[in-house]
């Protein structure tokens, strides 16, 4: 078995569906369940008993000890986090607590229970720690797309929390030899989003005939990836990555927030024209910018593609398609997230079910 955290998260939630549409090998899900975890993503695997909901928080040593006992996993993936830039600024001590610390607990965890394991099995245990292309800063327009050793310079609470698991996890690895590996990943995007980050957000608030919030001049650049080629790239360094390192994952897809703004509001004038006649991008309303706002980031993935053989398969464009025909056709998802009703999963579905 495997062990993933934040599994009920838009990363963790792509991750876990395509890993057991391609594998038998079972995954122990541990996620608290803050605002944005949602088990309702998950609810095709409610008879599935290769998947193992606990829920619960990376800071809680006993329960994860528990688990580790018990399932024995071969491997833990740490996708748990905040992740919002936005909610970090307005309130970042919950990005302390579970970005730091709830990494550091669970890295001390681990390295009691992999410290017991027999040889074989210890040389086999990996510990990969997702993160973000956010901990390298940002970039001033031509400067080169960042590369493994860019040097780290966080911006925001956000980045900055996990600038500082990413260090952790490295030097658990150097001090203790910890089998870690870590990956640095650009945007991503594609199914079970939270609607509160810019895709998402764009696309419902354009269905809700709502204004389209454009930050500053709209010119900041993001490298965006579809949420799958991340999913494939996570598999890949699980597999075959070399311990101790960390691999950049891009989609090289540089574009500046207000042309994928125009992108949705373009397809969705051609997949559901709104009733009036008038066009989305009418809608677009340009805001006071985000404190702090980096300007652009860019990921440099040569070496995974070289060493690893990874390689994104979507486009932009053949991605952003997907993800705006997914919200048209899970337009229930949207209205229970919004509602609140998504919460409700957790006594509906999973009431009872612990360790
Ligand atoms: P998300 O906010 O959608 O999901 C996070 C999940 O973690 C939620 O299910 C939440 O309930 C869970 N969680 C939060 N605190 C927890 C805790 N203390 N214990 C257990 N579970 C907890 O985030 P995401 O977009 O899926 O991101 C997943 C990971 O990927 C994060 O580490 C993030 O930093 C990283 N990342 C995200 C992006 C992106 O574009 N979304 C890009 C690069 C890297
Ligand atoms: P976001 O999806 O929050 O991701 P991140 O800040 O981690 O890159 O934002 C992506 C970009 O879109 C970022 O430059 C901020 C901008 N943005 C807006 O212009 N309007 C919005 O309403 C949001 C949420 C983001």
């Amino acid at each position: 078995m495997i062990l993933i955290t934040g599994g009920a998260g838009f990363i963790g939630t792509n991750f876990l569906l395509d890993w057991l549409a391609q594998s038998d090998e079972g995954v122990i899900n541990l996620d608290v369940l803050t605002y944005a975890g949602n088990l309702e993503n998950l609810v095709s695997l409610k008879d599935d008993k290769r998947h193992i909901f606990v829920q619960g928080d990376i800071c809680d040593s006993i329960l994860v000890t528990k688990l580790l006992t018990k399932y024995q996993p071969r491997a833990i993936i740490n996708f748990a986090a905040e992740s919002h830039v936005d909610r970090s600024i307005q309130n970042p001590e919950g990005f302390i607590q579970t970005n730091i610390v709830g990494t550091f607990r669970l890295l001390e965890t681990t390295r009691a229970y992999w410290s017991t394991l027999e040889n074989k099995i210890k040389q086999k245990f990996r510990f990969l720690h997702i993160s973000t292309d956010e901990v390298y800063g940002s970039l001033a327009s031509g400067e080169e797309a960042f590369d493994e050793d860019h040097r780290y310079m966080p911006n925001s609470p956000y980045s900055a929390s996990k600038a500082a698991s990413d260090h952790l996890i490295r030097a658990y690895h150097h001090t203790y030899g910890l089998p870690v590996l870590t990956t640095n990943c650009s945007n991503n995007y594609g199914p079970y989003h939270f609607p509160e980050k810019l895709i998402p957000l764009i696309i419902v608030n354009a269905l809700a005939g709502k204004p389209l919030p454009v930050y500053g001049d709209g010119q900041q650049i993001r490298d965006w990836l579809y949420v799958k080629d991340h999913c494939a790239a996570i598999r890949q360094v699980l597999e075959a990555g070399t311990l101790g390192e960390t691999y950049n994952i891009g989609g090289r897809n540089e574009k500046p927030n207000i042309d994928i703004v125009h992108t949705i509001c373009a397809l969705l004038d051609a997949l559901y024209p709104r009733a009036n006649g008038k066009r989305y991008h009418e809608q677009i309303t340009f805001v006071t910018d985000r404190p702090g706002h980096d300007r652009r980031y860019a990921i440099n993935s040569k070496k995974i593609e070289c060493e690893l053989g990874w390689k994104p398969t979507e486009t932009f464009e053949t991605g952003i398609q997907k993800t705006v025909q997914w919200y048209l056709d899970n337009q229930s998802w949207v209205r229970n997230v919004q509602s609140g009703i998504y919460r409700k999963w957790i006594d509906k579905n999973y009431e009872g079910r612990t360790l």
